[in-house]
């Protein structure tokens, strides 16, 4: 192994402990960050995923709210509910957790969240301060991963050529806007991408979100390069594993994040820093 990690978990603790101490000093001024968090529905992941958001914000002396719905919720109904959590003054963040049942439109109730509580990152007027400069909410998941290019010294990406491959709407096309914003020359691919390799081996930085395996490989790597992996799948032994095949990009690279223990606890821990950041806004 000649790449070194980027240990998510430890960058975590520091980050947390940060947001920690700024509820802390908040609360003294009579500000508690509050988070509301919706479950509709009974998808075994997104329960996990739920319980491990509502933990952390305990931990970190936050507020929290978890609304848990029979998946037969009519939208109106959802829609009501945010609506009134936009009017809470307890509540600074909403989290609606995704994928919601079929019968809702996922897009309806993003938008139906107020941009001043948008903590995932995911409406509209997120998206667009994002791509205009202004003051809005980053998305998670890549907002984590650009702290961990900070945490490698990485911050001013001038000169540096990023490739991402995918282009979610909630990872892949807010992490091209996040590198660009850093100064990075930005190329975003997908998985069908026409010699992906041709691209990948230009990169000083790769960042991976398809949801697939072995998407970057050895060869497709320039020595040296940062490879981050936002990835989360099984391998055929039903081990947790990323997009990136780590144990051949490992001896290229010249950094790398684990998976697990990499992007994943970085999500949850921007989730805490936008809450934070959501409730200071509304302090003043
Ligand atoms: N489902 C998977 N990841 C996420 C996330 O970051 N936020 C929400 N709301 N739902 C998700």
């Amino acid at each position: 192994m000649t790449a070194q990690l980027i240990d998510g978990n430890a960058l975590s603790r520091q980050l947390r402990a940060e947001v920690a101490q700024r509820a802390t000093a908040l609360k003294a001024r009579g500000t508690t960050p509050g988070l509301a968090v919706v479950l509709v529905g009974d998808n075994p992941a997104s329960q996990v995923y739920v319980r491990n958001k509502v933990k952390a914000c305990e931990d970190a002396g936050f507020h929290s709210v978890l609304e848990k719905y029979d998946a037969s919720m009519t939208e109106a109904q959802l829609l009501a509910r945010v609506e009134a959590l936009n009017n809470d003054p307890a509540i600074h963040g909403i989290l609606v957790q995704l994928p919601l049942p079929a019968h809702i439109d996922d897009h309806k109730v993003i938008e139906t969240i107020s941009p001043l509580k948008d903590v995932d990152g995911f409406h509209v007027a997120s998206a667009g301060a994002l791509m205009v400069g202004e003051v809005g909410f980053k998305a998670c998941t890549p907002y984590g991963c650009m702290k961990m290019l900070e945490s490698i010294g990485m911050k001013d990406l001038r000169g540096k050529h990023a490739v991402v491959i995918g282009r979610s709407n909630i990872v892949g096309k807010p992490m091209a806007m996040m590198l660009l914003a850093a100064n990075a020359t930005v190329t975003i691919c997908h998985s069908g991408t026409a010699d992906l390799a041709a691209m990948t081996r230009q990169a000083d930085i790769v960042v991976a979100a398809v949801g697939k395996r072995n998407v970057l490989t050895a060869d497709m790597c320039k020595p040296g390069a940062v490879v981050i992996d936002v990835g989360m799948n099984r391998n055929d032994e039903g081990k947790l594993c990323g997009d990136v095949d780590f144990d051949g990009v490992k001896d290229v690279a010249g950094f790398i994040t684990p998976v697990p223990g990499g992007v994943g606890p970085m999500t949850i821990t921007m989730l805490l820093v936008n809450t934070m950041e959501a409730a200071e806004r509304a302090a003043g």
